[in-house]
């Protein structure tokens, strides 16, 4: 089954390369030829999430592109407690335009500072369309904020999110080991659940 992932995130691309098994094609948006930039002008991470997956959808029907079975996209955001669930939907955007993951981090570090709950989540939305029906599932994994940066590996805010049941950030860890645990990981699951689902097909 050939699937587009609406993204031209190079580590958003790995990591689902890897999560998702092998029987599914995976091409982004550099591997169907979209060069367009798509506004995220949603309030949420379902409104995102939806609005990539749709115009990706409906580039491909205007251009009249059918080799492709199915179309998703994936927003995600931090959501920590003690700013309200802030970042949450502008994770990407956090500390002004254009958007800086390091300038991102450090504006997280500054609103936190002093502040000893640093309960927090990452939450991805994905949203799938197939056969002309869209359908939404999302992944989530708890945690907390670290209060300075450890790690090398992954991205965006992967050297402060320490999950849940361990004691360094994703940062730390090997990509192998995030992918299995991670938001993304678990919103990739359910994704296969709704492609394996015979109702949808
Ligand atoms: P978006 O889903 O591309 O809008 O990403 C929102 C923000 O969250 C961006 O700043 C990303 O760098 C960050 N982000 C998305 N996924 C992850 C992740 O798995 N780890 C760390 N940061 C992430």
């Amino acid at each position: 089954m050939k699937i587009v992932f609406a993204t031209n995130n190079k580590h958003k691309l790995l990591e689902v390369q890897h999560i998702l098994p092998k029987v599914y094609a995976l091409f982004s948006l550099k591997d169907i030829g979209f060069t367009s930039d798509i506004e995220e002008t949603g309030t949420t991470l379902e409104d995102n999430s939806d609005i990539k997956a749709q115009t990706v959808y409906n580039w491909l029907k205007d251009n009249k592109i059918t080799k492709y079975n199915a179309v998703f996209a994936d927003d995600t955001g931090l959501e920590v407690d003690a700013l309200g669930g802030k970042p949450g939907v502008y994770s990407a955007r956090y500390a002004g335009e254009p958007a800086n993951d390091k300038n991102n981090r450090q504006k997280l570090l500054h609103e936190l500072k002093g502040i000893k709950d640093r309960q927090a989540r990452f939450r991805t939305v994905v949203t799938l369309i197939i056969n002309g029906k869209t359908y939404q599932t999302e992944g989530r994994v708890e945690g907390k904020i670290d209060t300075e940066e450890h790690g090398t590996e992954g991205f965006g805010y992967d050297s402060l999110f320490i999950p849940e049941n361990y004691n360094c950030p994703f940062a730390c860890l090997k990509s192998e080991e995030k992918n299995r645990i991670s938001h993304r990981a678990k919103a990739i699951e359910n994704l296969v659940k709704l492609l394996e689902n015979k109702d949808i097909k």
